[in-house]
């Protein structure tokens, strides 16, 4: 079957074509439009920009994927969308589009959550159509950081969440303070690669705090250290003594800190819950330094354990995700409910705080 899929929760229009076989899902077309450029001078996204761009882009992008994929809109079986959760003026434009489509070409729609789409960005390669349940998933975004335990598809437990900032929202803060530009995750993780590199930088004994790692829970806090390192660049100023010298040193020692957390928890989770495999989800997941991490740590305390990382093509919002979340979810359904979905254009909702 075919799907098209429709992600515009935050910044970036990107619409999807994807072939289905029996287990496999075949990317034909994965076009993002980035907004990225109009949001760094604002340090941020903002909702009503973002809204506005993709309402100029989206039918653009939508053409571009068709003509892509080959196709036309005709011959798609599926249309789905993420729904939430998001900027609800942002999200708004992708789930108006795919409700004009899903009617006038009298297709089945399905909403899909932003995390979920996430979550089976792991799906998309053949090679992992290994994933075996139960699993454990480490989701580090923008907006969420959150371990979630799956016993089988779409049947998601959160086992510990962000009590304040998500990671990624800490690494473009972290970026800010030290006039790093946005979105701050790759620029950070570029500028803590070249720390190695410094052997003079080591001299220093800066050390910045792991918020909750010995906490009796899965939960995280990522707040605090991002304060922590404000207060250290703060320090530093007053010693008249330059921070653009030291921003590989900074931004190294926020990294270790923050993927020291993530790693720690994940560690304790699955001494807790015994899973099959291991899945890492979000915009964060592109991250090396945790990417590597994880891996060391976990195979060396649970060698059976399988670990499975997206590829770097869909560690960022993208709508392939949400066809493979979407392409999982029709599996699962019974004829009845599939026929439903042909009436879904009128009933779909656009929902800000979406739950998993
Ligand atoms: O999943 P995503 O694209 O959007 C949301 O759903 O939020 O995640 C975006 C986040 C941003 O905070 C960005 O700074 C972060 O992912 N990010 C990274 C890296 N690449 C993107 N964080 C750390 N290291 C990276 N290489
Ligand atoms: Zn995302």
């Amino acid at each position: 079957m075919y799907i098209l899929s429709i992600e515009t929760s935050c910044d970036e229009t990107a619409i999807s074509i994807v072939e289905t076989k029996n287990k496999t899902i075949k990317v034909l077309s994965n076009i993002i439009s980035s907004q990225i450029k109009l949001h760094a001078q604002w340090g941020g996204v903002v909702p009503n920009l973002a809204a506005r761009e993709h309402l100029k882009n989206i039918l653009p992008v939508l053409k571009k994927a068709l003509k892509k994929a080959k196709k036309n809109l005709p011959e798609i079986d599926l249309i789905s969308v993420t729904h939430g959760p998001g900027l609800i003026p942002a999200l708004l434009i992708g789930t108006s589009t795919a409700k004009t489509l899903a009617y006038y070409w009298q297709k089945p729609l399905l909403g899909i959550h932003h995390i979920e789409g996430h979550i089976y960005a792991n799906f998309l390669d053949t090679k992992n159509n290994e994933i075996k349940f139960p699993l454990l998933a480490l989701v580090v975004s923008g907006g969420h950081t959150q371990l979630i335990l799956m016993s089988d598809h779409f049947q998601y437990q959160i086992i510990g969440e962000t009590q304040d900032d998500a990671v990624g929202e800490a690494f473009d803060k972290v970026a800010r303070i030290l006039n790093l530009g946005y979105p701050g995750g790759p620029i950070i993780s570029q500028k803590a690669q070249e720390f190695s590199k410094r052997k003079e930088l080591s001299q220093h004994s800066i050390e910045f705090p792991r918020p909750m790692l010995h906490s009796n829970n899965f939960n995280f806090s990522f707040s605090g250290l991002k304060t922590a390192v404000l207060y250290q660049v703060k320090k530093l100023e007053k010693e008249n003594i330059s921070i653009s010298s030291l921003q590989p040193l900074l931004a190294y020692k926020f990294q270790e800190a923050a993927v020291d957390v993530l790693v720690q928890k994940t560690l304790k989770a699955l001494r807790k819950y015994s899973v099959k495999s291991f899945l890492l989800a979000g915009g964060v997941s592109a991250n090396k330094y945790l990417r590597k991490n994880l891996k060391e740590k976990i195979s060396q305390e649970f060698p059976s354990i399988r670990i499975f990382f997206p590829s770097l093509q869909y560690t960022g919002d993208n709508a392939s995700m949400i066809a493979s979340a979407a392409f999982y979810r029709w599996k699962s359904l019974p004829t009845s409910k599939r026929k439903t979905l042909f009436q879904n254009w009128k009933k779909l909702k656009t929902e800000a705080n979406l739950k998993l």
